[in-house]
């Protein structure tokens, strides 16, 4: 090694003792002739003495910031009333020897002082020099220590840490795929695999039991703060399991993790939602369980409440559903019709509202609030003195959902009920096994097409295949999706009426699934599993609202690199020799973030 100890090391026990440090300069100090240098490097950071016979020639002038310095010196104690209590090195400091400048750097294109104020753009191109920054280093070490620590535990759980091929045939997980021509076999492709799923599933009919992987996985789809094109999975599945025991395993693996990686203390078992509860409670499929704010079904007062809009929207088909504010009865009308845009944004036609006074409800639905339907509602969401009430009515369900959830979100805010610090899981169970397809109308899974059915629901899958739900869970942290699976099905031949349901045809599924329905023949005992999104986690557990900041190389809105500028055009003799040929852009804008 070019040095005997890191930056971070030194302490009063070192004192006499010859080192050799390496690491970039954080800050120079003149004093004299003398140079007082900061070190740092992963592991911190400690004072250096400099005095020009230590230095060769006039590099003494030179030292600047960002430099990778070489210092043999003694260490020694700082007299008294210079030692620095903030540093973990504060007690000591290196008298040099001698001193190489054995990195040269230029200023630097933007402080890391700056930190994230500096634009994205440039942090990003930069990024070497944005992760040199404490706090960038801090993430991907929380991030490492999260997935030694999830690798800990399952192998703690006997799981085999197995791989599988990045060069595959499509695993449908809803999003478009990644392909990649083959040069063996111009005009083929193979796709990149959107989640090592069907190959996992093999895994347990080949015996192995339990089986775990931190894997890439490759989704084409718009990115968001919380979607990348490529991502990365903690994917696990057993075999001879049901839910309970998958949601049991993860329950032990969040409490280790969040122990290991920050120190906390959470505990299971982890609130257990349907998906029907979690939309008409808290209007979201992944809701925040840091705030305890709940929406209340009011369909059926509409009609005794004599309100219009609400017996509206009821007799249409849709319903009408309430949000009690504690407290929110003190804030003036123009507050609370802030609100409205929130609503109107989910496509609502408005926000109807009244509040508890000491003298009784008032605003615009207090009128209506006069018989008995009002009585039942104002004891329905608890109404004291002092807390506001938020109504949507609509004829679709939907917006009411999607409406109550965002305004639930902003309230939640508004409240003071979101402590960054607080970490709150749940799950969520029963979605539906299919979904509507806009275009098509045909039932597209919602999950992917090899999750169990409920067997409750079987005999309805091909009659009324909306209705059926799925054997599948979401674990949620905080109002994210952060993990997603389910029991699979085992017999082929339910694989294939889930194949038919969703309009695969026999020869379809023969061309893109024959190995899994093979495989399903041969000796398939049942099994489930899970996938965990590492870096939506990681994101989460560093307190941060984008995953971008715990990648270390990501990808822009429009799935570019700003560090290579990846990607890019190939020549002409490459695609030949993949049998290609590349259609003219028909966006000649130039690539940018
Ligand atoms: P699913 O599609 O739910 O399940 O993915 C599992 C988890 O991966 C994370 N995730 C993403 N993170 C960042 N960027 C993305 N584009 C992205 N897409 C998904 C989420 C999600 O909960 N094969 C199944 C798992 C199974 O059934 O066992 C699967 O991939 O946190
Ligand atoms: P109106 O009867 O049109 O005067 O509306 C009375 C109140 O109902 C107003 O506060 C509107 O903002 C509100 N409102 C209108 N449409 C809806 C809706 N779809 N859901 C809830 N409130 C609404």
């Amino acid at each position: 090694m070019l040095r005997t100890h890191t930056c971070g090391q030194l302490r009063s026990e070192y004192v006499g003792q010859e080192v050799t440090l390496v690491g970039w300069i954080d800050a120079v100090r003149d004093h004299g002739g003398l140079k007082f240098v900061d070190l740092r490097d992963r592991y911190g950071r400690v004072q250096v003495q400099i005095s020009p016979d230590s230095i060769a020639g006039d590099a003494l002038a030179t030292l600047r910031f960002d430099q990778v310095l070489k210092v043999t010196g003694e260490v020694q104690s700082r007299p008294d009333g210079m030692r620095n209590p903030k540093l973990e090195t504060g007690d000591v400091e290196l008298i040099a020897g001698s001193t190489e400048i054995i990195g040269e750097c230029p200023p630097l294109p933007f402080s890391p002082d700056s930190g994230d104020q500096v634009n994205d753009e440039l942090r990003f191109k930069y990024r070497f020099i944005d992760m040199r920054r404490d706090e960038v280093q801090r993430r991907f070490r929380l991030r490492s220590d999260m997935q030694f620590a999830m690798r800990q535990y399952l192998h703690r759980e006997q799981f085999l840490d197995l791989e599988t091929p990045m060069l595959t045939k499509s695993t449908p997980e809803g999003a478009r795929d990644f392909l990649v021509p083959s040069r063996l076999n111009p005009g083929e492709f193979y796709a990149l695999p959107q989640s090592p799923q069907i190959f996992k599933q093999i895994f347990m009919i080949s015996g192995f039991d339990r089986y775990m992987q931190v894997v890439r996985c490759f989704r084409d789809e718009d990115l968001r703060a919380d979607r990348q094109p490529e991502f990365t999975q903690l994917d696990l599945e057993m075999a001879c399991v049901d839910e309970g025991d998958i949601i049991g395993l993860i329950e032990g693996l969040m409490e280790h993790v969040v122990k290991e990686v920050l120190g906390k203390e959470i505990s299971g078992p982890f609130p257990r939602l349907s998906y029907e509860e979690a939309l008409l409670s808290f209007g979201s499929d992944s809701p925040d369980m840091r705030s305890d704010l709940r929406i209340q079904e009011c369909s059926d007062l509409a009609e005794g409440l004599g309100f219009k809009v609400f017996s509206g929207a009821v007799e249409a088909g849709g319903c009408v559903r309430g949000l009690k504010v504690p407290g929110g009865g003190q804030w003036s009308r123009k507050e609370i019709e802030s609100l409205e845009p929130i609503v109107t944004q989910q496509g609502a036609g408005g926000l109807a509202w009244f509040k508890m006074t000491e003298d009784g409800p008032a605003g615009p639905v207090s009128r209506f609030l006069e018989g008995e339907a009002g009585a039942t509602l104002i004891s329905r969401l608890e109404m004291e003195t002092g807390d506001l009430a938020c109504f949507i009515a609509d004829p679709q369900t939907r917006v009411v959902v999607n409406s109550l959830g965002q305004l639930r979100k902003e309230l939640a805010q508004r409240l003071g009920h979101i402590d960054a610090d607080e970490l709150k899981f749940c799950w969520v169970e029963e979605f539906p096994l299919f979904d509507e397809d806009e275009e098509t109308g045909r039932p597209t899974p919602c999950h992917h097409p090899f999750t169990c059915p409920h067997p409750e629901d079987l005999e309805n899958l091909e009659s009324r295949p909306l209705e059926v739900r799925a054997r599948a869970y979401d674990l949620v942290l905080n109002g994210f999706e952060v993990g997603g699976g389910s029991i699979r099905i085992h017999q082929r031949d339910l694989q294939e009426r889930v194949f038919a349901a969703i309009g695969i045809s026999p020869e379809e599924a023969e061309s893109k699934f024959s190995f899994l329905l093979e495989a399903l023949k041969y000796g398939a005992p049942p099994h489930g599993g899970i996938a965990l999104g590492i870096d939506r986690l990681a994101m989460l557990l560093a307190g941060l609202d984008t995953i971008r900041e715990v990648i270390a190389f990501p990808k822009t809105q429009r799935g570019t690199c700003q560090l290579t500028d990846a990607p890019d055009p190939v020549t002409t003799d490459q695609l030949t020799e993949v049998g290609l040929q590349a259609a003219p852009r028909e966006d000649p804008e130039e690539k940018s973030g």
